[in-house]
Parts: C-alpha cells; sequence; structure tokens
C-alpha cells in the first residue's frame, strides 16, 4: 500500500497523496511493443495499424494524428481512410470490410465519435474482431468475459497495468468502480475480478441505481471513477489512505473536467494526476493489442501475457 507523504501543519491543504502517473507505464508497456515490432520487422513483416476518420472534428483529427504519429515511431504500418463529414453508414462499412480483407492490416480502428447520424456500434460489429485494437467488438467483451483469448478494451487494461506497475495489490482486497458503463466501469470490473496476480479483487460496481453509494466507496482500499461526472468523487466518498483511480472525464470543448476532485488527493493514500493518469496508459494498450494482432495474425510467437 503506498504511503501518503508525511505533512507538516504547514502543508495542510496541501496534497499529500503519492501520484500515480500513466506516463512511465505507458512508456514500459510501449517499449515492450517496440522489442515486438522489431522482432516482427526483422522476420520480414511490418505490422500495420489502420485508422479511420469519419467528418471534420478537430479533436478526433489531432486523436488521429496522434496515433499516426506514435504507430510510426514504433515502426507500426499506418494505412489511413478520413472519409466526409456526408458518409453513409455504408460507406464506413465498406471502408471497414476493405481493411478486414486486407491481410496486410493487422490492427484497426475506429476513431470514435462519429457524426451523429452513423451508428458506431454497428460499424463495431462490422470490423473483424480479430483487428478490433480498441478491445469493444462484442465477441471481444464475450472473450473477455470467458477469459478467452482477445483484445482487451483498452482503458480497463491500461488500470490493471498501471496498478500493477506501481505495485498496488488488488487481489483479496475491496475495489469499487463507480459506474457501468460499457467503455470503462463494466469491463473493468471483470477484468479486476478475474483469477490473476494483479486482479483477483472484492469488485463492487455502483451506479445511479444505487443512491447510497458513498457507502460502498468509503470502504474501497482502490476507488476507481468511471462515471464522467465532473467533480462527483469528493474527499468524503474516499477512505484515508485508499488507491483513488481517476478515469471518468466530461470534456467542455477543450477543458478536461475529471470525476475525481482534485481535494481527494488530501485524503487518499495515492492517486492518478488530474492530467496524464489513465489516458498514457489508454493508448498504449491499443499499441499493445496492435502488436498481438499482428503477431497472432502473422503466426509469430508472442502471447503478451495479458491473455
Ligand atoms: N481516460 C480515458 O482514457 C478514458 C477512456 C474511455 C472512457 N473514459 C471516460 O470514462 C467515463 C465512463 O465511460 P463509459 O462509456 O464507460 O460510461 P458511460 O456509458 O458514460 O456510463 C457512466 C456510468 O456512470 C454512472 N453514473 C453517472 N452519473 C452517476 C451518478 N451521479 N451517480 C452514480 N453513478 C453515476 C452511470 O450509471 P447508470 O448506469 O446507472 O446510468 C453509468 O454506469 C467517461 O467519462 C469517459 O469519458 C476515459
Amino acid at each position: 500500500m503506498p504511503q501518503p507523504a508525511s505533512n507538516g501543519p504547514e502543508s495542510e491543504s496541501a496534497p499529500s497523496a503519492r501520484l500515480l502517473p500513466g506516463g512511465p507505464v505507458a512508456e514500459s508497456i510501449l517499449a515492450d511493443v517496440a522489442t515486438r515490432v522489431a522482432a516482427l520487422t526483422g522476420g520480414g513483416i511490418t505490422p500495420s495499424l489502420a485508422t479511420v476518420l469519419v467528418g471534420d472534428d478537430d479533436a478526433s483529427a489531432g486523436y488521429i494524428r496522434i496515433k499516426q504519429r506514435q504507430a510510426a515511431e514504433l515502426g507500426f504500418a499506418s494505412p489511413h481512410e478520413h472519409l466526409p463529414a456526408s458518409a453513409t453508414q455504408a460507406d464506413l462499412h465498406a471502408v471497414i470490410t476493405a481493411f478486414n480483407d486486407d491481410p496486410a492490416v493487422h490492427g484497426l480502428l475506429v476513431q470514435h465519435p462519429v457524426p451523429k447520424h452513423l451508428d458506431y456500434d454497428r460499424a463495431l460489429q462490422v470490423m473483424d474482431p480479430d483487428k478490433d485494437v480498441d478491445g469493444m467488438h462484442p465477441l471481444n467483451i464475450g472473450r473477455l468475459a470467458l477469459e478467452l483469448p482477445g483484445p482487451l478494451p483498452c482503458t480497463p487494461a491500461g488500470i490493471e497495468a498501471l496498478l500493477a506497475y506501481y505495485d498496488i495489490p488488488v487481489a483479496g482486497r475491496e475495489v469499487v468502480v463507480l459506474g457501468r458503463g460499457a467503455t470503462l466501469g463494466r469491463p473493468l470490473s471483470i477484468l479486476l475480478a478475474q483469477k490473476r496476480p494483479t486482479a483477483n479483487a472484492a469488485v463492487t460496481v455502483v451506479h445511479t441505481g444505487v443512491s447510497d453509494w458513498p457507502r460502498y466507496t468509503r470502504r474501497a482500499d482502490v476507488l476507481v471513477a468511471a462515471a464522467g461526472v465532473p467533480g462527483i468523487v469528493r474527499p468524503e466518498h474516499v477512505k484515508p489512505g485508499a488507491v483513488v483511480v481517476g478515469g471518468g472525464v466530461r470534456y467542455e470543448g477543450r477543458r478536461l473536467l475529471p470525476d475525481v476532485d482534485e481535494s481527494c488527493a488530501r485524503v487518499a493514500g495515492a492517486i492518478t494526476p488530474r492530467v496524464g493518469g489513465v489516458g498514457p496508459t489508454t493508448v498504449a494498450m491499443l499499441f499493445r493489442n496492435a502488436i498481438t494482432a499482428a503477431e497472432r495474425a502473422t503466426g509469430a510467437a508472442g502471447e503478451d501475457g495479458a491473455r
């Protein structure tokens, strides 16, 4: 259990919790990915992560550029299709199907959100589940539930990696997840309850149907905020010395509003920073899923230990 730094009386209002930045976790995951990319490339195979962007949303275009730059740095090919905002569902499905059918493409992601007239979930279902680097295809959520090999949802897998990196044990301890959303809370609750040294937790999930949810969060050894409600987690919801992981965020324009109020750092023993916590580990997991997909598709060794 991480110990809070001891602050003198003069620093009563200063944060005392140990910070758990995601950057070093992501770096260690990406270093492993880079080694595996080099091994494939050395065998004459270039791993490939394809991306699809629909429309002209600046933020989405920016996220795609960052992922493409990182793909290039790691040695991935990164073919890209940019569909206009007027694209139809059939246009989107056609692009996905073309990447599905291309054996040189090992991983595929469609940047979320898509324009409102398009159905992202339907598009996801068209994707080859073995190329789904977000790990969100229904088959992959099924594989997660059944502990079958497959890409893991990136944010939950990143949180497990973050806790493991900082030697924060969850096995046998109380983990409370605030939120049961499909992207984060629900898959995380499945992941951390699995029989694995870095999981094996007593997981409780709370949501709007549990009006007295603070009763549960106050007893958590590890509290994960996954609600997307700015400032919903306050110091009175945290057990002194607990580990607090901020997963939920809302964006107002470019402003990031986290679920976890900064004042929680005065009560928690360890806490992810307001910026640069879970985000970097999510992106790193995307590339880990991509290299694993490439290894599996090409018959190269290298189950990556996640599953
Ligand atoms: N940092 C990252 O890299 C990253 C990546 C992915 C997602 N996220 C963030 O993670 C958050 C969750 O995303 P998601 O798609 O999994 O979830 P979601 O579908 O947005 O669902 C939110 C969950 O929070 C619960 N909730 C909302 N308000 C609540 C309240 N006042 N009291 C108790 N529970 C409340 C909801 O309960 P009900 O089910 O009862 O409605 C629901 O289960 C979002 O903020 C998203 O932006 C972050």
